[in-house]
């Protein structure tokens, strides 16, 4: 049968009522399977009925292998086509202004199991994620314009494009993310994706703000505790905080906190900041720095100074601030807890089409490509939330389902400041500060009961703690006559939302 046949079979069973309808017809004389159909279901529909035909187990991506540049093909046996092969080659550039090219993958799918399935497969770098779906046998081909950078062409001539099979339900979930994918990219064209996406997902405005875009802060005016506010808005990590600022609702993607000096420098304390490295650890520097690198940041930042409210700043133990910040500088970035703090609660708190599901399967897939990292970013957490010590995700998933939990269940165990990692305690840019406050006498009372690590940025910026008297606000915040009710030193957008 024809590709085109088959198409138009899946259209008119799709229109003819699917489901229940499906899995009790007798009609069909050829090898039928409910799951050959899943693709083809809207992600509401086909992810219950996965989610009863298998274990969590079943449902991660399929790890096929990776298609290296060196002229050799790997061969595989798909869920829906039984001979599978795939090569890359390397391509030309097509942009002018970079000469880094990009690549081709040659698949040749053959031996379809019967004439409704199809294959879904997910290509993926640690720089960029796609996915195609092939329901006719031949041989198709992928595109790579040119790559990101060249770490990214670095990356594929050693460890190549890896490819994964995926579970036949979540075309409808990859299909949602389509505007999700070019947030990653450092152009003009990613830049504006990330405020597309903000503007339609968030109800962002990003109006343009009159010159100047860069207020000329006096140290003078700027105190301990007071609370800065960062937004990326291109490039990776602006797709990253993109995302982030989805999932939490935050404006901001990043934070970072000043500190007064003796002597009346002012002091920059950071978690998340990239070192010589290209590692993300704890970092106290003079602003001088850190503003230097803030300016030439190709992210693009858009970053806004919340003083602490006066009356906080008077209690503000500066001593206890400074030694806990000490105590914690050079210490890695929260990777281990990041996430958490964005799951509450099951049901509320996953923006569509994000879910558990699709949770897992991003985490199997970076466990995949930086086994590292992914043991930073979740196994150990993980581990914790069951009790257990260094299980990776496959048996993370076998020890829930044996416990008779669901894993979105797991997710939302709450993380606990005491939780001490490998790598010592973890915390985010947004927990480090908390961890400061609370440190530095200004929580108050209950501070004891609050648990910083759960917090995310939206839930610290809207703690009223912050300056809320626009006239006591230092002489040179650009604050357009009135029109911003904070003060923002950096960027070319107004958000257009109240950030207090
Ligand atoms: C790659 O392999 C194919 C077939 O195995 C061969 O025809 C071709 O010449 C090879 N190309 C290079 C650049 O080695
Ligand atoms: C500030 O913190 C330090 C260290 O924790 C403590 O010794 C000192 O008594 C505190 N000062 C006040 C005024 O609370
Ligand atoms: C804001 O601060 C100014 C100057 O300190 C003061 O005169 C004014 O009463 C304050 N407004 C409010 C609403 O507190």
């Amino acid at each position: 049968m024809s590709a085109f046949a088959r198409a138009l079979c899946l259209i008119v069973l799709w229109f003819t009522g699917l489901g229940s309808h499906f899995i009790t017809s007798h009609a069909f004389k050829v090898p039928f399977r409910v799951n050959d159909v899943l693709p083809v279901l809207p992600h509401e529909i086909s992810w219950p009925v996965l989610n009863n035909f298998h274990s969590a187990v079943d449902l991660l991506p399929y790890f096929v292998g990776s298609v290296t540049p060196n002229n050799v093909s790997i061969a595989w046996k798909g869920a829906c086509f039984y001979g599978n092969e795939a090569r890359l080659e390397f391509t030309e550039s097509d942009r002018d202004e970079t000469d880094l090219g990009g690549a081709v993958i040659h698949l040749t799918t053959s031996a379809a199991h019967s004439w409704t399935c199809m294959d879904l497969y997910v290509f993926a770098t640690p720089y960029r994620i796609t996915w195609d779906y092939y329901f006719s046998a031949r041989e198709h081909t992928l595109r790579f314009d040119s790559w990101e950078e060249p770490a990214e062409l670095e990356y594929v001539k050693q460890h190549g494009v890896s490819v994964f099979l995926m579970p036949s339900g979540m075309m409808g979930t990859l299909f949602s993310l389509i505007d999700v994918l070019p947030l990653f990219s450092n152009t003009a064209w990613g830049q504006k994706a990330n405020i597309d996406f903000l503007k339609k997902h968030m109800g962002a405005t990003f109006e343009k703000r009159p010159q100047p875009w860069r207020a000329t802060i006096d140290p003078a005016d700027v105190h301990s505790g007071d609370f800065l506010a960062v937004s990326k808005i291109r490039g990776r990590w602006g797709g990253f905080e993109t995302l982030e600022k989805w999932v939490t609702g935050a404006f901001a993607g990043h934070t970072a906190v000043c500190l007064k000096d003796e002597t009346g420098n002012l002091w920059i304390g950071e978690s998340g900041h990239e070192n010589e490295k290209g590692e993300e650890i704890i970092v106290v520097i003079p602003w001088e720095e850190w503003w230097e690198l803030t300016l030439k940041d190709s992210s693009n930042p858009q970053v806004a100074l919340l003083p602490l409210h006066p009356e906080l700043r008077a209690k503000f133990n500066s001593s206890a601030a400074w030694a806990y910040a000490w105590s914690m500088s050079g210490k890695p970035y929260g990777y281990h807890n990041m996430i958490f703090s964005w799951i509450d609660t099951v049901a509320d708190n996953y923006p569509p089409p994000l879910d558990a599901n699709l949770v897992i399967s991003v985490m199997s897939m970076w466990t995949r490509l930086q086994p590292s990292y992914a043991a930073n970013m979740w196994n150990e957490a993980l581990n914790k939330r069951l009790g257990t010590e260094g299980l990776d995700l496959h048996d993370i998933l076998v020890e829930t389902e044996k416990r008779g939990i669901a894993f979105d269940q797991l997710l939302t165990i709450p993380e606990q400041d005491e939780w001490v990692y490998s790598d010592g305690k973890s915390t985010t840019c947004v927990a480090f500060i908390l961890s400061m406050y609370k440190e530095a006498g200004i929580l108050g009372p209950i501070s004891s009961s609050i648990q910083v690590t759960e917090f995310t940025i939206r839930d610290a910026y809207m703690l009223k703690i912050f300056e809320d008297n626009q006239t006591r606000l230092p002489s040179w915040c650009n604050n357009e006559d009135g029109q911003l009710p904070f003060c923002q030193i950096l960027g070319e957008y107004r958000d257009g939302t109240p950030w207090l």
